[in-house]
């Protein structure tokens, strides 16, 4: 048997990161497995999908007023579930859950970070067996260790992110996760049930070919950010074209792709939903991280995405994030200085 030893498991690698940083105390590598963990359970229900009586709606209503999906519900409690059992968690906020969850117990009070989750993003996709994901972003604590957290450490700008990454549950299911000193993709291998380092140290390329954006809603966008769609459509081999309109409605997906191929992303404000739809805190700010740190570039259209002071847990915005070059220019679009 051929035994390749360049091959490092989520654990191994968060393990060695450690080595480097002596002063480093273990949690967030404990609070990654965990989040690999409950990654994984909800991999298992994923895969059965179309199997299981899992399907459907369960009935209720997310606090947003959108149809949750069993698989939704299923995500959330088993990431809320297995953090709380863990010991690196404070408490936890999710897209599926009007308020924070504070663990409050001895361990949990004592633990440095609190974590953010959109557990299952893209869930109407479920049922026709499209990719599907969920994207988490970890802050450290800004309230007193020992006692129990508070909702001032979850409401912090997202460059407080400590860590943040998605789980995508596609032709095979990877985890990818960014700190401060890079981004790693780890792909699972189902046959011993570890993520495994597959795609190391991913940097964005500046430019791609890759452009995605809901069309149907494309007489609902402001004109700057129709312009810059009428721009790309006309994209020559002379300009860096031509480009490819790809958007799978799961944004886990559509990010992942562009990360690693090159392109940009975009969830402008509509006529129904003038301040976007997509969250600040579940989703936007974690992939602008990743993004940002792969070397892209994040904004809600007026501002760096990572700098917005968030006001609430649940708030809204327009979105758009990708390849460096691709950015400016969608900026000069926005500002009207093309
Ligand atoms: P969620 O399933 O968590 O509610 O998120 C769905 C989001 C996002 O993943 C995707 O990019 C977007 O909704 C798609 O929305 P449209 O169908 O309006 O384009
Ligand atoms: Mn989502
Ligand atoms: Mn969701």
């Amino acid at each position: 048997m051929i035994i390749n030893r360049r091959v490092q498991t989520l654990d191994e690698f968060t393990i060695q990161q450690l080595r480097d940083f002596p002063k480093a105390t273990g949690e967030l590598s404990s609070l990654l497995r965990d989040i690999g963990l409950a990654a994984k359970r909800v991999n298992v229900e994923v895969n059965k999908a179309g199997l299981v009586d899992i399907l459907g709606d369960a009935g209720s209503m997310n606090v947003q007023g959108e149809e949750v999906k069993k698989l939704d519900i299923f995500a959330n409690n088993q990431f809320v579930g297995v953090l709380r059992h863990g010991i690196s968690c404070a408490g936890i906020g999710s897209e599926e859950l009007d308020d924070v969850v504070i663990f409050d117990d001895e361990v949990s009070n004592a633990s440095k970070y609190v974590c953010l989750f959109d557990p299952l993003d893209g869930s109407s996709n479920i049922d026709v067996n499209v990719s599907i994901g969920t994207i988490f972003s970890v802050y450290r604590r800004v309230s007193e260790l020992g006692k129990p957290a508070t909702e001032a450490d979850f409401l912090q700008p997202g460059v407080k992110q400590v860590a943040a990454g998605y789980i995508i549950y596609g032709s095979s299911t990877m985890m990818v996760y960014a700190t401060r000193r890079g981004v790693n993709g780890f792909t699972l291998d189902q046959s011993i049930g570890e993520f495994t380092l597959s795609h190391p140290d991913i940097k964005c390329p500046d430019s791609g070919k890759f452009y995605s954006v809901n069309h149907g809603n494309f007489f609902q966008y402001e004109e700057n950010v129709r312009k810059y769609i009428n721009e790309c459509q006309k994209k020559t081999k002379e300009n860096g074209g031509p480009y490819t309109q790809r958007y799978i409605g799961s944004m886990v997906a559509d990010i992942h792709r562009n990360l690693i191929k090159g392109g940009i992303f975009m969830y402008p404000a509509v006529l129904d939903k003038p301040k976007g739809k997509l969250r600040v805190m579940y989703e936007c700010n974690p992939c602008a991280f990743i993004i940002e740190v792969a070397g892209g570039i994040a904004t809600n259209g007026k501002q760096r995405m990572l700098e917005v002071q968030p006001t609430g847990l649940h708030q809204r915005t327009p979105f758009f994030a990708g390849s460096k070059l691709m950015m400016e220019e969608l900026e000069s679009f926005l500002k009207g200085t093309e």
